[in-house]
């Protein structure tokens, strides 16, 4: 059974919930509230395996010409079969749909996403980013979350 990527819809809240939450209590992405989802849900994919969801990620407008995959994780049980690659590739299209012509992550994950068509970048060419996300980040002052930068032609 083959995986499909959708745009999230209100009945997603919960499992969107749970999946962050699994993965920011481990310090690997940032918590989103149930009122953040709901306010934000425009912005999420959801990987879904025979109706059940198996991962979901999100992209987050931060300039004119740039946008962040954001909030990126499928479940533990559903890794290293292609999902993660399946929903960059729907973010990355997305994104071009937008006219969106970079598009960037925060991420320990630096292999998948050079296997994804992205480079490793200096964080300090995102200005943007700073007003964003990483004023509620705890690691804000030491970040060691590596920046990835794809260009969309
Ligand atoms: C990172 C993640 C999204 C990748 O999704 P996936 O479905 O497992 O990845 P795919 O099957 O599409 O790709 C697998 C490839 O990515 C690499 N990869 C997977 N997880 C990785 C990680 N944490 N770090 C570095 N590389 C990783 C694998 O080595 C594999 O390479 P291979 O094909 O040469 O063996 C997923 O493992 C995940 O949810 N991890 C926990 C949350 C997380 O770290 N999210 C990223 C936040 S930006």
């Amino acid at each position: 059974m083959s995986a499909i990527c959708r745009k999230a819809v209100p009945d997603d809240v919960e499992h969107l919930f749970n999946m962050i939450e699994g993965y920011a209590e481990q310090g690997i992405m940032l918590p989103r509230s149930r009122k953040v989802l709901e306010k934000q849900l425009d912005q999420f994919v959801i990987a879904e395996m025979a109706g059940e969801m198996v991962g979901c990620g999100s992209l987050c407008r931060l300039g004119d010409d740039l946008v962040e995959i954001r909030s990126l994780g499928i479940s533990p049980n559903h890794q290293g079969h292609g999902i993660g690659s399946l929903l960059v590739g729907a973010l990355i299209n997305e994104a071009r749909e937008q006219q969106f012509p970079k598009i960037m992550a925060l991420t320990y994950a630096v292999s998948f996403f050079q296997k994804n068509g992205f480079s490793i970048v200096e964080k300090e060419i995102f200005p943007e980013k700073v007003w964003t996300d990483c004023i509620f980040c705890s690691k804000q002052d030491c970040c060691d979350e590596i920046a990835v930068l794809k260009i969309l032609d």
